[in-house]
């Protein structure tokens, strides 16, 4: 994790927040390759929920809503709060499940727990009285509760059918940690299934498999994932059924996803503290029901986190073939190339006109389509290496024979194989490659 911490922050991944101010509460900003790669892992989700299924539409809800949904959805309530525990002696937080008997700080005694909801209030307006308290959305999915009349009345789905949303989510969480897996501001990327109650055991399991498959498509080693299914006793307050896609982390088997299946709670509850029948009507079976939900719930941080550390290699001795001495060990990103941040690399063999001028034509030209990046800087063997380490799949270069026979030579990060490719069919070559 260290030397993972540590590529984020040489190679402008991920920066800790208000830095110069010493950071802030386990908060991260995402550099120019941390975002490229946020972006690529939204798009991947986006594309495999929203764009592939043509009953799953799209949504972007705010992240204030009225208080009384979280009244509604149940967290306000114990439901959705951690039993804290305060050390008498140097009055440190924990959360009860995460600790011993004494204080790990000072070996002092703890007062007894108390609930601690962990729901971000805020206040609206100019008035900083109770009746303006609101919420941070502690996850993205009430908003998609609220909407689904909405969406009913506007985009022709019918029952079973989904709602997809990504969005920032936030929880006053007591012990944040592990880098950027559990943080108090984060981003979800979930679904929502409206589906008929005698179909809900169906669709759990239908999801249960796809959410599992995503990450193995998207080149997650199969030994590093499990689902785990959650035994009744342990269901969130909202849950009939649930599953976590866990990922042996450094640290452990953790949770990245919860696949849920959430009964008619939402709305219900909704429906309840609204006063608005949010039932649904069948217009062929004549059937009137409130859906039960099947949810999907994934983090977008802690996914950019798995998408890392399954993709970090260490080669000892080196691998990149160059008159350079070779390094005790060269670090590797290989990253499914939909999510690389950068897809392709042209790097002039030379500094002269002669090359550089017509690599940064193939570098106007390619950048159009794919996301490219232009290095002249150092040498090839150190342009390899920064490349590899921050997981770019082809590398181009330009040298004197390119001048001659008009083809350049196009490097495969993994197998290291290079081929020589027409310049005038390289948007070609790579659009086969990379779409
Ligand atoms: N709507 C259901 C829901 O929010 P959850 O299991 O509490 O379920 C879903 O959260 C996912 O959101 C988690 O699997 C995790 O990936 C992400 N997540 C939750 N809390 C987080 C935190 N404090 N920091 C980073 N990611 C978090």
């Amino acid at each position: 994790m260290d030397r993972i911490t540590s590529l984020c922050k040489r190679r402008g991944f991920i920066f800790p927040s208000s830095e110069i101010y010493g950071g802030f509460e386990s908060c991260y900003d995402y550099g120019p390759l941390g975002v490229e790669l946020k972006n690529n892992i939204k798009k991947a989700w986006w594309k495999t929920m929203v764009q592939e299924n043509e009953n799953i539409v799209g949504l972007d809800s705010a992240i204030l809503m009225n208080p009384k949904v979280w009244e509604a959805s149940g967290h306000l309530s114990a439901g959705f709060a951690d039993n804290l525990v305060e050390c008498k002696k140097c009055h440190k937080r924990f959360k009860e499940t995460e600790i011993k008997e004494k204080c790990p700080i000072c070996n002092g005694d703890f007062m007894p727990a108390r609930k601690f909801n962990l729901m971000m209030k805020t206040f609206v307006g100019a008035v900083e009285d109770e009746s303006s308290i609101t919420y941070l959305r502690a996850e993205t999915c009430q908003g998609i509760y609220l909407n689904f009349k909405n969406v009913i009345d506007t985009s022709r789905q019918k029952i079973p059918f989904g709602i997809a949303q990504i969005g920032k989510a936030f929880r006053n969480e007591i012990t944040p940690g592990n880098f950027i897996f559990r943080t108090r501001e984060f981003e979800q990327m979930e679904m929502q299934f409206l589906v008929h109650p005698k179909e809900a055991d169906k669709w759990f399991e239908h999801w249960r498999e796809q959410r599992l498959k995503w990450y193995l498509d998207l080149g997650i080693k199969k030994e590093n994932l499990r689902l785990k299914d959650h035994d009744k006793k342990n269901l969130a307050h909202y849950a009939k059924a649930g599953a976590d896609i866990e990922y042996h982390f450094p640290w452990g088997w953790q949770e990245i996803e919860g696949i849920h299946n959430r009964g008619d709670w939402d709305l219900s509850r909704h429906s309840q503290f609204s006063k608005q029948d949010l039932s649904y009507f069948n217009s062929e079976t004549k059937e009137k029901f409130i859906p039960y939900i099947i949810e999907t719930s994934a983090g977008v941080d802690r996914s950019l986190l798995i998408f890392l550390i399954d993709a970090y290699e260490e080669v000892k001795g080196g691998r990149t073939t160059t008159t350079e001495s070779i390094k005790e060990s060269e670090t590797m990103l290989k990253l499914h190339q939909d999510l690389a941040p950068i897809k392709i690399a042209v790097l002039p063999l030379s500094k002269k006109d002669e090359i550089t001028k017509p690599a940064k034509k193939i570098y106007d030209d390619l950048k159009k389509y794919f996301m490219a990046e232009y290095d002249e800087t150092g040498s090839i063997g150190k342009r390899y290496r920064r490349h590899d380490e921050i997981g770019t799949p082809y590398c181009l270069t330009v040298d004197f024979e390119s001048l001659e026979d008009k083809k350049v030579t196009v490097r495969d990060r993994d197998t290291m194989v290079q081929k020589r490719i027409e310049i005038s069919k390289l948007v070609e070559y790579f659009n086969a490659k990379l779409i």
